[in-house]
Order: C-alpha cells, then structure tokens, then sequence
C-alpha cells in the first residue's frame, strides 16, 4: 500500500477540480484489503465518475488491483478480471482475442472495478448483460464476498454497490460472455448499419467515431461524462409533453414508463453552452459538463441547481445527477 498526503485531486479525478485530498492510499492486490487500518475511506478508480467540490478530508483508497484470465468451454467465455484494469483496455483485449459483445461499450472511461457499480451502459447495451460475478471486500465484516449477477441488482445505472457506497470495495468482476455472439444495433447512431453484414468490429468502429465526435474527452476537456440520468416517466405523462413538444424522444420500458433523454430537455431550454465561471455545458451534448479550468465546485453546483431547477418548472420532471458528487466527506445531493 502506497500513501500519499495532500494530494492535489485534479490528478485523480477526470473533472479535474482543483481540491486537495488529506490522503490518499492505492492498492494493487487484493491482499491489501484487510491491512487497510479503518473502514471510513472512499474508494475511487479513475476517478471518472465522481466530482470533488471541495477539499476531502476522508481517506481516499485508489483501486489498482490488476490481473486477467480467461477460461474457455464449449459455449462461453469466462473472464475474471481485477477492478483496477481499464474498462477499454478490456474491451480492447476481448475484441482482439475475437470475444465479441462488449463493442457497444466501447470508450467509456474508468475502470473494470466501477463498470457494475453504475451498470455501465451505452448504445443499447448494459455492463449487467455479461456479468457472472462480483467479488468485493466487505468493509463491515472484514470478509471477501461473492455476489452473482441477480444478488447484484442491476437497475439502470443502478447496483446494490451504488446504493450502499460504503459497504464494499470490489476486487474482481467476472464476466461470462457466450461464444454466440448477439449484435446489438438498434440504438440511435447505429440503425444505419447493415444488421446482415455487421461485425463486431464495425459496431466498435461506430461507437468509437460517435462518441469521439458527441463526448468530450475527459484528458483534453475535463469531465464526468453524462452529469444527469435520463429521468423514467410514465406513458400517459409522456404523451401529455408530445402534444407540446412532438418531438422529445423517448424509449418504452416495462410497466408503463418511458425514458426521456435529459439532454434532449436540457438543450431545449437553451443551456447547451451555457457558462458559470470555468464551468460550461457542453456545446456538442447538453447531458456533460465540462470544467474549462481550474473551475470551482461552487459554480458547478450552482450550474447544475439552475439547470435542475429549470427542467423542473418547463416539463415538470425532477432530474438527478448520475455522477458522485462529494463534499469535504461524503456524498451530497444537488
Ligand atoms: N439530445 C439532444 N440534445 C443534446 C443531447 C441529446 O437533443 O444536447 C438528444 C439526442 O439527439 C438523442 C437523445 O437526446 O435523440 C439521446 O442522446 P444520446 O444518444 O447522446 O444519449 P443520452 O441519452 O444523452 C445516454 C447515456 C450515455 C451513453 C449514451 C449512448 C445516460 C445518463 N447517458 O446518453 O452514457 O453514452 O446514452 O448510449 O444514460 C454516461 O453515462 O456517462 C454516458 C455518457
């Protein structure tokens, strides 16, 4: 276990706010775990899906425990891989040794370790879909801990590790991924290609070129990708706003409700490019927000209360935020 005190957090966390954190240890085996001397840190990856607003007085434990293997049957492929590997590096070695699935998932940032915490999910396709299992260290107990795939209860963007932020640090995901490859072209940007004729190859080529165009990159633009989920409303609530706004669109889910895309309400009230201080919406994608440097977490708060706020009086529905907002020691709500 390395330490490290007053560490600046720009260099840990891809919004890059200029906070200070007291301390900040990293791990790189799962061994670590149990000499870690108390439970009260917060455990970070890339730190590309939390924001610090300020400085962290909390112990901060980076996860680099590495390591891949792959086991082979018949009809799948098992891969047990440690939560500090890359998330596109993974995607990178499947693609290359022919594993083929996860290429709609391609580019997103962080690591391995974060994909099952916020189910990671892009162009019709979630992280949960090829998840076995999840091996963590269980902070109150002291215990490792194996959770199969519905222990782990997936939602969008949502895991039992998201909603309770504190209990587990994850070691390992194991993924199973079937020798039938099941392509995956219904959403948006790849309609257009040839459900026939496409491979793997081509999805990932298409993925990478659109989220290349639409999404800034976290280490030339700092960000935290999509600021806020796409909020779920109900059907009838959802063709009560198409007679205003006929084009908004929207995607069916089970039970009657529909998911409408946040940056689609956002860009409609005008706030594509839209500045507090160093903080700017993203002109390309309403949903990011980008720090333009050094930035202040005062103004990204304030930025993101008047876009929540304005949301909530034009279409009447309440945003949340999907990354982790953190105050000088835990999370914080908008
Ligand atoms: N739209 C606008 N204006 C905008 C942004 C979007 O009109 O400024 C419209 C688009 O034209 C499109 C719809 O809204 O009709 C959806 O936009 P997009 O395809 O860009 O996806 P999203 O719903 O904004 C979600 C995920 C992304 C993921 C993409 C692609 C969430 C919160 N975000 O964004 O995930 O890459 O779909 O699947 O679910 C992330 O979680 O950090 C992330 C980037």
């Amino acid at each position: 276990i390395t330490t490290h005190r007053n560490v600046p957090l720009s260099n840990i966390h891809t919004f890059q706010l200029p906070c200070l954190g007291s301390e900040v240890r990293e791990i790189d085996d799962e061994s670590d775990c149990p000499k870690l001397p108390q439970d009260n840190y917060y455990v970070l990856g890339e730190g590309s899906n939390t924001v610090f607003t300020e400085n962290f007085g909390r112990p901060i434990v980076v996860n680099k425990i590495k390591g891949i293997t792959c086991e082979e049957t018949t009809t799948d492929w098992k891969l047990t891989i440690g939560a500090g590997e890359n998330w596109h590096d993974l995607v990178l070695h499947c693609l290359q040794r022919n594993i083929f699935g996860f290429e709609n998932l391609a580019l997103i940032p962080g690591t391995v370790g974060a994909a099952p915490v916020q189910n990671i999910g892009a162009y019709g396709r979630e992280v949960s879909e090829f998840i076995y299992s999840v091996r963590a260290w269980d902070r109150h107990t002291s215990k490792f801990v194996e959770f199969n795939s519905q222990e782990c209860l997936f939602g969008y963007r949502d895991s039992i590790f998201k909603r309770n932020p504190e209990r587990w640090l994850i070691t390992s995901v194991t993924f199973l991924i079937s020798k039938v490859w099941r392509r995956e072209v219904s959403y948006g940007e790849l309609q257009s290609l040839n459900r026939d004729k496409v491979s793997a190859f081509d999805i990932f080529e298409r993925v990478v070129a659109v989220r290349t165009h639409k999404l800034p990159d976290p280490k030339t633009s700092p960000n935290a990708g999509s600021f806020f989920k796409n909020p779920v409303i109900p059907t009838h609530y959802y063709q009560a706003l198409l007679s205003k706004y006929a084009d908004l669109p929207g995607y069916s889910l089970p039970n009657d409700l529909v998911k409408v895309p946040a940056g689609w309400l956002i860009d409609r009230l005008g706030w594509k490019n839209k500045k507090f201080g160093d903080i700017l919406v993203h002109p390309q994608q309403a949903l990011v927000i980008v720090n333009t440097k050094p930035g202040s977490g005062q103004d990204l708060l304030a930025l993101a209360q008047a876009i929540v706020r304005s949301v909530a009086n034009a279409f009447q529905i309440q945003l949340e935020v999907e990354v982790r907002l953190l105050g000088p020691s835990d999370l914080i709500e908008l």
